[in-house]
């Protein structure tokens, strides 16, 4: 897989670009979207105020970070490609950026207040899945967040924009109730699951039209999301710095 993304990580904007032309889109509008959705999970459930630390799992070559970044103090990001991470580092020398085998994250238990992983699930193995949220729950403290953003199989538009894209040849679309399944087989609880991208705008009246229906798995994407339970309340902060 590391070989894979490898190649792509000085044209992964322009790939991801040509595969969703059609949409008459740019890939900034998405990661906009993913951003404002983050930063709204993220205040209801860890509130605002204080310093919160997130760990981007498969963070490619980090393009989203310049999205999330102001919503964290510590912003890290991890992936399987070598070379996604020198470019990441790269664009972000203040940001922590480490590659790793796929398996155990390079990281302490109780690290960070989120973890995410944003369209890298539909890349790791099915049976590998499993391992791979336990990994995120290991290293979120307790009373932190878990959000996993994947492509929603139920989408046509999705399934060919998939169908178009170089670099998913080997994907397994992950569906939302199978996310939230390994979210409770991991001992992680409140799950909930919202779907986005139905709209094609950042217009206010769009953006609150999209949050109605975000029950219904009708928008190009969902995020999935849940709280590591533990002694601490959901406000309580990490007093580690990743
Ligand atoms: C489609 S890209 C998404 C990159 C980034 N999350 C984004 O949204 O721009 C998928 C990424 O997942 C990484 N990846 C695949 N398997 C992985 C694993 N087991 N652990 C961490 N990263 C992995 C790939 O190297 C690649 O960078």
């Amino acid at each position: 897989m590391s070989e894979v993304f490898d190649a792509y990580a000085g044209n992964y904007a322009d790939e991801v670009q040509a595969s969703i032309d059609f949409a008459g889109l740019p890939h900034d509008f998405y990661l906009r979207v993913k951003a404002l959705l983050l930063a709204e999970v993220v205040q209801q459930r860890l509130g605002i105020g204080g310093a919160l630390s997130c760990l981007d799992v498969g963070c490619g070559v980090g393009a989203l970070h310049p999205h999330i970044a102001p919503l964290f103090d510590h912003l890290a990001g991890v992936d399987v490609s070598v070379a996604s991470i020198a470019e990441a580092s790269r664009r972000r020398p203040a940001g922590v950026y480490r590659s790793y085998d796929g398996t155990r994250l390079p990281f302490e238990d109780d690290t960070f207040d989120v973890a995410l992983t944003v369209c890298v699930m539909h890349h790791v193995p099915p049976g590998a899945w499993g391992t791979f949220v336990d990994e995120m729950r290991r290293v979120v403290r307790p009373g932190g967040l878990v959000a996993v953003i994947e492509h929603n199989p139920f989408n046509p538009l999705t399934r060919f924009a998939v169908s178009r894209c170089a670099f998913d040849a080997d994907a397994v679309l992950l569906p939302a109730r199978r996310a939230a399944n390994l979210f409770v087989a991991s001992g992680l609880t409140r799950v909930a699951v919202r779907h986005f991208l139905l709209l094609p705008s950042m217009a206010r009246a769009a953006r609150l039209l999209e949050a109605l229906v975000a029950g219904m798995p009708l928008g190009a994407q969902y995020m999935a999301f849940c709280m590591k339970s533990g002694s601490g309340d959901d406000l309580r902060r990490s007093n580690r710095s990743p």
